[in-house]
């Protein structure tokens, strides 16, 4: 494994977590030894604002209720009173004495520092290697620390929210990435959301670990367990439960604007892995783009390659899903199937999807939560535990698909609430308009049919989805194998009122942003995608960054979705849906 530990990368981390350990203990004198006060005292001396010193909006030192943690796991461990009881030994006797003696403050202050200054050095196991990485267009050639000082320098705020679920073999080293950006970003121009949805392996440890971290480093943050919504998950409607998950950890983004009018810039959902570097970068694509949602790419290990996961999720602006494809894949077998996005893939550039999650995505709050949108999902759906049949559903109902797939409808619909394309501002745009007119008068041209059915690769078809049964592990087992549907029946060109009318929803996907998982040969994958790295065909950041035309919604899309309970493996169906814009709106 070419991600083997090197054993500098280890020492390190133990010795964060040794330090790491010794703030707990600082911060929570109380969970381990029976002097609730002495954390008062010790901010008496004002150790923690001498070292930060800022006076930023979201001051931990001023506003205490900045740093909170819910529903923290109280379970007792088997070594606790062992634990514990050295652990008060240790403060009462070496430690506390010191903490407390006014002639030996500015040792405090000292070995904070340093702490920090470690703990800003945090790698992680993956992400130490990060820099090493082929990525196009230079981008991580000039590693100098300075790239995106533009963007620091802008001074925004950024929301990161992660929801957790059983997947603690990459808390480190999304905390890493988290520490990373803190330091690039300024720490108190971030606010860390983890929501841990019920898991059962080591989370609960490591958010203890990211707990400390974050307080230490004076990054404003809520950490919060809480139970699962069904005491059976098999019995659990997984859409509604990814729904909750995420509502839960946007939670303080809201109260924060609401009752504060504390305005985040982006919000960066963190899912798997994704390189530090990669996230600035589409950061500044989302920016540049004024975009609603920019989404990376998800490649998971199956077989000793990669291939492109999270089809659930993702369609392209035909409204028909991604290919299975692996990194390597030829040049007519990449995963977007509608020509554009195809060839925009190919040359490593942000191109326009009707959805995607795939991985680490920034969202505009601006254009959707600020605005009252929420994740939800299809309430329709049949309890199988319930003794009544499943009732027939209309052949055009709402999809039951996920969150995400709603979550991209409302985006689309809340940007046509906006009006219709801007007509007579320019040439430009009418001639726009022109080019794109034929189309609607022609849908078959339109259609997805023509991509799928043209290329489905060979390669494509002969792979099984694979199976991990790790909810949060990155496999694609969210997703239905592929297989032909119907497009001769496809109702298009129905529409009175074309989607194309309407001010698009800006959803992108940034190709250069790659997402992983455990097991992935970081090196080959980034060698599979972008060979040397070496690419020039696109100068600055007019090309880099920016798509000029955009297209409107599809008139239809592949639905693939979960009509029954049964947790996240509940079988699915797919179906082919319409999707009228101006319909959605007047049924508001
Ligand atoms: C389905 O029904 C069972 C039994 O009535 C209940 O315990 C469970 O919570 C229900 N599941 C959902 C997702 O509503
Ligand atoms: C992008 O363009 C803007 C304005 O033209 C310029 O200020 C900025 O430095 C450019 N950024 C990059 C990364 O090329």
């Amino acid at each position: 494994m070419a991600w083997s530990l090197r054993r500098h990368t280890l020492t390190r981390i133990f010795f964060a977590l040794s330090l790491v350990f010794f703030v707990r203990l600082l911060f929570y004198p109380s969970s381990w030894n029976p002097t609730p006060s002495t954390f008062l005292e010790i901010q008496e001396y004002n150790v923690f604002e001498r070292v930060t010193g800022s006076d930023k909006t979201l001051n931990v030192q001023k506003h205490k209720n900045l740093q909170s943690r819910m529903g923290r796991d109280e379970r007792p461990d088997i070594f606790e009173d062992f634990i514990s009881n050295g652990v008060a030994d240790y403060w009462q006797r070496f430690q506390k004495p010191y903490i407390k003696g006014k002639e030996t403050t500015h040792m405090d202050v000292q070995s904070v520092l340093t702490s920090i200054e470690h703990l800003l050095s945090l790698n992680g196991w993956v992400a130490a290697y990060c820099p090493t990485l082929a990525r196009p267009f230079g981008q991580n050639k000039n590693q100098d620390e300075d790239a995106y000082d533009d963007l620091a320098r802008e001074d925004h705020l950024f929301y990161i929210a992660i929801a957790i679920h059983s997947a603690d073999h990459f808390l480190v080293d999304q905390l890493a990435v988290i520490v990373q950006l803190a330091k690039r970003l300024g720490t108190s121009n971030l606010f860390v959301s983890m929501l841990d949805y019920d898991s059962t392996d080591s989370t609960s440890t490591l958010t203890d670990l990211c707990e400390a971290v974050l307080t230490l480093l004076g990054v404003p943050f809520r950490i919060r367990r809480v139970p699962g919504m069904t005491e059976d998950p098999t019995a659990a409607y997984y859409p509604s439960e990814e729904a909750y998950m995420r509502n839960l950890a946007l939670e303080p983004l809201g109260e924060l604007y609401h009752k504060r009018n504390i305005k985040f810039h982006r919000v960066i959902w963190l899912k798997g892995f994704t390189c530090p570097n990669d996230i600035l970068e589409t950061i500044k694509v989302s920016i540049a783009n004024e975009a609603a949602m920019v989404c990376g790419m998800d490649w998971a290990e199956f077989n000793g390659f990669f291939i492109f996961s999270d089809r659930w999720r993702t369609r392209d602006i035909h409204g028909d899903q991604f290919r299975q494809s692996r990194s390597s894949s030829k040049p007519d077998a990449v995963p977007p199937r509608d020509e554009v996005g195809a060839a925009r893939y190919i040359d490593h550039l942000p191109f326009q999807v009707f959805c995607c999650e795939a991985g680490t995505h920034i969202v505009d709050p601006a254009q959707s939560y600020y605005k009252g949108i929420q994740y939800r999902y299809g309430e329709d759906y049949h309890n199988v535990s319930s003794s009544d049949p499943q009732p027939p559903r209309p052949s055009d109902a709402s999809c039951l698909d996920s969150t995400q797939a709603w979550f991209c409808r409302d985006l689309w619909i809340s940007k046509a609430l906006e009006g219709v394309k801007d007509d007579e501002v320019s040439d430009e745009s009418s001639r726009q308009k022109k080019k794109n007119a034929p189309k609607q008068n022609s849908p078959k041209q339109d259609a997805p049919k023509q991509d799928a059915s043209k290329d489905t690769p060979s390669i494509v078809r002969r792979q099984p989805p694979p199976v991990d049964p790790d909810a949060n592990a990155g496999s694609d087992y969210d997703a239905m194998p592929d297989e032909d549907l119907h497009f001769e029946d496809l109702p298009v060109g129905r529409l009175s009122i074309p989607n194309s009318v309407y001010e698009p929803a800006r959803i992108l996907i940034n190709p250069r942003c790659v997402t992983t998982y455990a097991g992935v040969s970081h090196t080959q994958l980034a060698l599979d995608l972008f060979g040397t790295g070496d690419d020039d065909g696109a100068e600055g950041n007019a090309t880099k960054y920016v798509l000029e035309d955009w297209e409107g919604a599809p008139e239809v899309f592949v639905c693939q979705e979960q009509s029954q309970t049964g947790g996240r493996k509940a079988s699915k169906t797919q179906r082919l849906l319409g999707f009228s814009i101006h319909d959605e709106l007047e049924r508001l």
